[in-house]
């Protein structure tokens, strides 16, 4: 059960035109949780908050807010009677009334003197002091983003569906608004589910993410799980880049080019894909943080090319596995010459610079490859 606040979604299913599109969904946001669905265009997200919101008959399943069922099939209770508000990324302020009467929308059943109040304070909040009588054409797209927020929360809903709500945004605004966002949820112990794509807005925004696939949730948990400890390759690749080999397990565990990975209950023969974040990868004298975990198997490798992102470099570089040691070092793993490194701060080594690089084997996930379908 959830507490006074919380949302709770049991065994949704959906279809349109006979077509299942969510499956088996379940998902409880505790009060004052911000939950982040996450997934690939297409997986079903949209569907789900429209489902929340009563914008879309519920044909199976049961969704309750704040305690109290507001869908069953057939019984589907108002958008407005739902007490959430919404802001979608399509969902644009009204032209035709101010600020004032955008973020006072919700607001109807409150006295007029109140509602002055609490317009003000919500534009306070939002950083919009002085906008009151402007007009939704002469805002930016973030003062607009930022309305459209102040206007789901002034009426103090007992939950908040936000879909995509920055992604019309360039990415410097794109990060200014969503922290202001999560500044606003948190301060105010709203309940939230944020839908998005971007496995980073969804790290930075959520409490807990549910990655989605096709219709269902494939993993749920906090991000720092979600990221290290992914359930299925699908997760491993959605959440970041990986460096990927096929190798197939051994008696002694599990062949890279860097040595064996821990055998973690794979059986001897089977086909797998090993999965290997790029800042698994440590470069000898490149360590800036501390390396935890003893990396494995130091590995010559040639530099093809060498980018500064920011906070991070990212490093081109080809592996050189010593061919008389081939067999063992490889140990049955298919050779792949291309890898991709992550180093913290600035490394920029020269084209054809050598570089050792060895494994962080905690950041190597290994999944068995799927039987074709
Ligand atoms: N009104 C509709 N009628 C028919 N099919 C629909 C309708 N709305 C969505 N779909 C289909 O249902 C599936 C899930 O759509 P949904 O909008 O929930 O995905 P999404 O995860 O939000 O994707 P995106 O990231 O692109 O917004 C898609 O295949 C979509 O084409
Ligand atoms: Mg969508």
């Amino acid at each position: 059960m959830t507490g006074p606040a919380g949302l709770e979604l049991t065994d949704i299913h959906h279809a349109y035109d006979g077509t299942p599109v969510v499956r088996d969904f379940a998902l409880a946001v505790a009060p004052g949780e911000v939950v982040c669905l996450l997934g690939p265009s297409g997986c079903g997200k949209t569907t789900i908050l429209r489902l929340v919101a009563g914008l879309e008959p519920l044909q199976r399943g049961r969704i309750v807010i704040a305690g109290r069922v507001v869908g069953t099939p057939g019984r589907d209770l108002p958008p407005e009677a739902r007490g959430v508000g919404f802001v979608f990324q399509d969902m644009a302020l009204f032209p035709h009334l101010d600020i004032a009467g955008n973020v006072g929308f919700g607001l109807r059943k409150t006295a007029a003197g109140d509602k002055r109040a609490r317009i003000d304070a919500m534009l306070s909040r939002v950083h919009l002091d002085g906008y009151v009588h402007a007009w939704p054409h002469q805002l930016s797209g973030g003062q607009q983003q930022r309305v459209a927020l102040a206007r789901a929360l002034a009426p103090s809903p007992r939950a908040i569906l936000l879909d995509e709500p920055f992604s019309g945004l360039d990415t410097r605004l794109r990060s200014a608004v969503r922290d202001e966002a999560l500044h606003l949820l948190k301060s105010d112990k709203v309940t939230a589910l944020v839908v998005t794509h971007d496995p980073e807005e969804a790290m930075f925004m959520a409490d807990r993410i549910a990655v989605m696939r096709a219709g269902r949730i494939e993993q749920v948990g906090a991000p720092a799980d979600i990221y290290t400890q992914p359930a299925s390759e699908f997760v491993a690749e959605f959440m970041g880049e990986v460096n990927r080999i096929d190798s197939v397990v051994r008696d002694v565990g599990v062949p890279t080019p860097f040595g064996p990975l821990p055998l973690n209950g794979h059986a001897p023969g089977t086909a797998v894909h090993v999965l290997i974040r790029p800042e698994a990868l440590k470069v000898a004298g490149a360590e800036q943080g501390i390396v935890a975990a003893a990396p494995i198997g130091a590995l010559p490798a040639r530099v093809l090319a060498s980018r500064l992102l920011g906070r991070t470099s990212w490093v081109h570089v080809c592996l050189q596995t010593d061919p008389t040691h081939r067999h063992d070092s490889l140990g049955g793993a298919e050779e792949h010459s291309h890898w991709h490194v992550r180093v913290p701060g600035q490394f920029l080594p020269a084209e054809g610079t050598e570089l050792r690089v060895s494994l962080d084997p905690r950041q190597a996930f290994v999944f068995p490859v799927a039987a074709p379908t």
